[in-house]
């Protein structure tokens, strides 16, 4: 059951601002799609929390492209489809690896951003499943905050563009299939606003908060996917949650990413004994893609009877350490850890959203005027496990690609404020009483439990089953965020468990202990979509994602 709207609404008496574009989100995808529109449009950007809260923002290891002297795009394309296990759709991957270059350049060159350079070039480091040294850095290990405060430099002193912070999405408001804005509302005052606008961007990030150790930060909840999903969107491939290989594991401290470049620049997994524990496993050893690297540390830590392991990075030279990885040095120290003498203990963390809400090459949803970028779209470029590196230069290249498109859907114009008088939606609400924060911890837990990245049919149904037992909270009003938040975590909480259930294969990041290996069949992607409440699933064979549309059944 997935209500069309979070909430009741007369458009007429809410306060109403009106755009050409609303772009939902602050992350790369956001920033970079919001920069390039309000050159020439009048652009809203909406952030749940404040600009520089973002996944972007946290990202250390760097942007994947094929820059070095040694590289191709075509090396790039085929270590992204090796990772992606046979469900990357090719021609958004080409797409990906041949203008992702182009987007470096003018990021360096128009934006001003600084990546790292030795000797006049860019200092390119090695990551999980590369064959080559392809990743770009920015003060060593904080590209993604290089990015962000590059990005928002440009961006804060464009007149065409209003940013609101603080402002939660709520839902995306349509006519007939067609996207004619968002409602909105002010965490402070809680007050809604319809934010109207003939076209809308969602690029919300990903939904690393269902689980209950995640690298994500803690606005990463799904809200973008659930909202496509209740306007008439497709989201595919929910069951392919990329977990990360090493996040800081120190009791009383929260999660922190400890980027796979470490791994690139010399650092090994190691066990307590100091064993090292992906020889002999894959021929890149611990530079293997990173669902080959998880599935080894789970195994090995089950072995054991522990709950982490070691990355041992000492075998860097200490002054090198430093200065490459700065920003996890300090971070480490602070956490009473000095990484030059002791290894860093370590353990998987849920990280990244392999789906999300399907998109054909220039960023379009299936609802007219609705564009998804970066983690919360589904271009399939990524397949059944994202290379790493690759988000952020899926968040430049595909951005450019919707502005590319949008001038022409826009001069198509479209509905008037005053065709939309009377729009509004009433639904009968339910009045349970829920603790919101306790059920988002239960339902954490749940996912890290039954749905994390060793999943079977005995866990999955134990995870349904509670989802189903609280689907009632998906009837409740609660004019709050936290209740927002829940609701769309439930939602995307139940779609990655069902399409978990239905892939009785193990394949890049969803592996089922009771069907271990890969199966021909499942060369395919599960998508969803709503329609009157029902939700309504379709298995797609790869290289048709956003086609289909023949074999709807209701899911459950
Ligand atoms: C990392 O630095 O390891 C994270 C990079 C990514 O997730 O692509």
């Amino acid at each position: 059951m997935v209500p069309r709207y979070l909430v009741n609404f007369d458009l007429d008496a809410l306060p109403c601002l009106s755009f050409d574009l609303l772009v939902i989100g602050s992350g790369v995808a956001g920033l970079s799609t919001a920069l390039r529109a309000a050159r020439r449009y009048r652009v809203a950007l909406l952030t749940k929390t404040t600009l520089t809260v973002t996944a972007t923002r946290i990202a250390q290891g760097g942007i994947a492209s094929a820059l070095g002297a040694d590289d191709s795009p075509e090396l790039h394309f085929q270590d992204t489809v090796a990772a992606g296990k046979g469900l990357c759709e090719e021609q958004a991957v080409w797409t990906l690896v041949r203008e992702g270059p182009m987007r470096i350049t003018e990021l360096i060159e128009e934006v001003g951003a600084h990546f790292d350079t030795v000797d006049g070039h860019l200092d390119l480091t090695l990551e999980g499943g590369h064959s080559r040294r392809r990743v770009a850095h920015a003060q060593g290990d904080a590209t993604g905050s290089e990015l962000e405060a590059s990005l928002t430099r440009r961006l804060l002193y464009n007149k065409r563009l209003d940013v609101f912070e603080n402002y939660y999405a709520v839902d995306i408001v349509t006519v007939d299939g067609r996207c004619v804005g968002a409602l909105g509302m002010d965490c402070l005052s809680g007050t809604i606003s319809f934010f109207h606008a003939p076209a809308v961007v969602l690029a919300m990030g990903g939904m690393g908060q269902l689980y209950a150790v995640t690298t994500n930060p803690v606005i990463c909840t799904g809200d973008g996917v659930s909202m496509a999903l209740r306007a008439g969107a497709e989201v595919a491939d929910l069951e392919f949650l990329q977990f990360h290989p090493t996040s800081l594991h120190l009791p009383e401290t929260p999660r922190w990413l400890i980027s796979e470049a470490v791994r690139g620049e010399g650092a090994v997994l190691v066990d307590h004994t100091g064993r090292r524990i992906m020889r002999g496993v894959h021929p890149m050893e611990d530079l293997a893609p990173r669902d080959v690297v998880v599935n080894e540390m789970v195994r090995t830590m089950k072995k054991l009877g522990r709950d982490h392991l070691f990355l041992d990075a000492t075998r860097i030279a200490p002054e090198k350490l430093k200065e490459r990885f700065p920003t996890i040095y300090r971070h480490c120290l602070e956490a009473g850890l000095d990484i030059t003498r002791t290894p860093i203990p370590v353990s998987p963390a849920a990280h990244y959203m392999s789906g999300g809400v399907v998109t054909d090459l220039n960023g379009r949803t299936a609802v007219k005027g609705l564009y998804a970028c970066g983690e919360v779209a589904c271009t399939g470029v990524h397949g059944a496990n994202r290379l790493a590196s690759n988000s952020l230069l899926e968040g430049l290249v595909f951005s450019w690609r919707i502005m590319q498109d949008l001038p022409a859907w826009l001069e198509r114009g479209g509905m008037a404020r005053k065709e939309l008088e009377g729009l509004g939606h009433k639904a009968k609400r339910s009045r349970l009483p829920v603790e919101v924060g306790l059920l988002r911890r239960f339902l954490q837990q749940m996912m890290q439990d039954c749905a994390g990245f060793r999943r079977s049919e005995d866990g999955l149904r134990e995870a349904w089953e509670f989802l189903d037992k609280n689907l009632e909270v998906l009837r409740v009003e609660y004019l709050s965020p936290s209740g927002f938040e829940l609701q769309n975590m439930i939602t995307l909480a139940r779609l990655l468990v069902s399409a978990a259930l239905l892939r009785e294969e193990s394949r890049g990041c969803h592996y089922r202990t009771d069907f271990p290996g890969e199966a021909e069949f499942w060369k395919r992607h599960v998508v969803f979509k709503a329609r009157g409440g029902r939700v309504m699933r379709e298995l797609r064979e790869v290289g048709d994602l956003t086609g289909g549309g023949y074999a709807w059944e209701e899911e459950g």
